[in-house]
């Protein structure tokens, strides 16, 4: 494949024909913030907070979704660019409850981490506010509609899984949200609980019930450990506070995020100091049950004992 040869910045870089802008800046080494881009999806375009300015071109196109040219000159720092991501910002912030303090997300969030790089504190825009009651209704994810900035990464995750895709947006407009079928709270949907939503969410909108409380992201270790429970051999963070594993999360995008049911759970049940106890729904509520039933061996455990 032939190549491009751009100037980004000032850096003059070489890419293979059909590279977007934004893995042109990567491979130089230069910073532009992405919402809804994820390596491992189609591109998508919906946030534009990657926008950069290239001459010739009157608007802000989205580096994730333009590609390279052969001689373009590209800016990502220019002040048409720097204040577009900011009103990005400010109409993100203007519907976001902004509860850092006690947000589980707090120190790994990309909202936050932009909005402190651009030094965007308030939002200029002030209109009605979301009021989504959060979904709390399952043992696993806890979806809250409130912080979701509709980048649609865990909509397009989701449409990769086998027999899922049990999300899409619905309503309109301002009433736009990410929701089930009838927009059922996830209890009642379809979902397995994989988490690989919960993985690409960039912002505090879906986390893993499981590991809520349990510390903040500057006091949790990420260990990587290879999952044996395949051939494909993927590699998983084991989740380490004060020297006690209390979860098992997908790696970062880019990394090779692994992402299966199997291999994350499984890796909790091995690792875990205080591993999930088995729940299972039953008239429609999630219980806890023992082991023998929830691995549907109950009955031949109670066979042996009577032959005993
Ligand atoms: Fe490029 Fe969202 S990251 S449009």
């Amino acid at each position: 494949m032939s190549n491009v040869t751009l100037t980004i910045d000032g850096i003059k870089v070489a890419v293979p024909r059909g590279t977007t802008v934004l893995d042109a800046a990567t491979k130089a080494g230069i910073f532009i913030p992405t919402l809804c881009h994820d390596p491992n999806l189609e591109k998508y375009g919906a946030c534009r907070i990657c926008v950069v300015e290239i001459k010739g071109m009157r608007n802000l196109p989205a580096s994730c979704c333009t590609d390279a040219a052969e001689g373009m000159e590209v800016y990502t720092k220019s002040e048409a660019v720097i204040e577009a991501r900011k009103t990005i910002l400010e109409l993100l912030l203007a519907n976001h409850p902004r509860d850092c303090l006690t947000c589980e997300k707090n120190g790994n969030c990309r909202l936050q981490d932009y909005c402190f790089y651009y030094g965007v504190k308030e939002s200029s825009f002030n209109g009605i506010r979301k009021n989504h009651p959060i979904d709390d209704s399952n043992p696993y994810i806890i979806r809250d509609h409130n912080k979701c900035i509709l980048c649609g990464r865990c909509i397009r995750t989701c449409a990769q899984v086998k027999e899922r895709s049990i999300i899409d947006f619905a309503y309109r407009g301002f009433n736009t949200k990410v929701a089930t079928a009838m927009d059922m709270p996830l209890a009642e949907s379809e979902c397995v609980y994989c988490g690989r939503c919960v993985a690409v969410c960039p912002v505090g909108a879906l986390m893993f019930k499981p590991l809520k409380g349990k510390g903040r992201a500057f006091e949790i270790e990420k260990r990587p450990v290879t999952c044996t429970f395949c051939e494909n051999g993927c590699t998983f963070d084991l989740n380490v506070k004060d020297g006690k594993v209390i979860g098992v999360t997908p790696r970062e995008p880019g990394e090779g995020r692994p992402l299966c049911l199997k291999g994350r759970l499984g890796l909790e049940l091995k690792y875990c100091d205080e591993p999930p106890k088995p729940m299972l729904k039953k008239n429609g509520e999630f219980v806890q049950v023992p082991w023998a039933e929830a691995l549907e061996i109950k009955d031949l455990i109670n066979k042996i004992i009577e032959l005993d």
